[in-house]
């Protein structure tokens, strides 16, 4: 059967663990997941002053990533369809120095409020995969994305490599749900949702096929932590 990702169930489940969301992310991971957003921004970094946009931006841990790559000039957009997330990263940006300038719109990724061409990084992190239509959302990305920019990628991917494929894989479809259902006290299942998602969502060529479909080129595959995560990196063309 397959995994309900409908806009409302997916709002819903975000809104119901966004409290805990920060927390259980930094745990569940050992904390990778703050370096796997350093990676992306290394990977795909600002240039000079023009925007950076990150959906899918939760509670914006990967939008302040870029404002603080950026020396604090670059600006930067987070867009996420989840009230209670962007409050929270309302917070944290609030904390930090000219964290005004970073600007939180409520959007669905698949419908932009965004003009086109305008951005010369699109990011999304762990995001990609909750949109209800994967492809709209590619092509989202793909539009508001000045030509000659980036759109970049970052997901959760399984392993290659035996036996680490086997032991993860047991890890995360067995005993990560278990402390995350158990901690989040989540009734929509957020933390069973996230193997079944993963499981079901395109990941290696297959995920770099859909980009260049959405118009993308210089499709880059960039596998991090044994595979955990790989961050995909798409150039639309000038
Ligand atoms: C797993 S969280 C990732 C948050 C953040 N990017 C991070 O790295 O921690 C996924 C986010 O995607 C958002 N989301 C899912 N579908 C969306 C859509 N169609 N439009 C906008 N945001 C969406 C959810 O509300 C949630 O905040």
């Amino acid at each position: 059967m397959q995994v309900d990702k409908s806009e409302a169930r997916v709002r819903r489940m975000f809104g119901e663990i966004a409290g805990r969301y920060d927390f259980l992310n930094h745990l569940l991971s050992l904390g990778i997941d703050k370096y796997w957003r350093w990676r992306t921004v290394r990977r795909v970094p600002p240039v000079g002053e023009a925007p950076v946009l990150d959906l899918c931006t939760g509670t914006g841990d990967l939008a302040i990533a870029y404002f603080k790559a950026g020396g604090g000039r670059t600006p930067v957009v987070g867009c996420d369809f989840c009230h209670e997330m962007l409050v929270l990263g309302e917070r944290k940006r609030g904390r930090i120095a000219g964290g005004e300038r970073i600007l939180l719109v409520e959007g669905d990724a698949q419908r932009l409020p965004l003009e086109s061409d305008y951005f010369q990084i699109v990011s999304v992190a762990f995001g990609l995969r909750n949109v209800t239509d994967t492809d709209r959302g590619l092509a989202e990305m793909t539009r508001v994305c000045r030509p000659g920019g980036k759109v970049a990628v970052l997901e959760f991917s399984m392993p290659r490599r035996q036996p680490f494929r086997a032991v993860y894989g047991w890890y995360f479809r067995n005993i990560l749900p278990r402390i995350g259902q158990l901690l989040s006290r989540s009734r929509e299942s957020a933390y069973n949702y996230l193997p079944e998602s993963v499981g079901e969502f395109p990941s290696g060529e297959a995920l770099a096929e859909r980009m260049r479909a959405a118009g993308l080129v210089d499709i880059e595959l960039c596998p991090l932590t044994l595979g955990i995560a790989t961050l995909y990196v798409g150039t639309k063309e000038k």
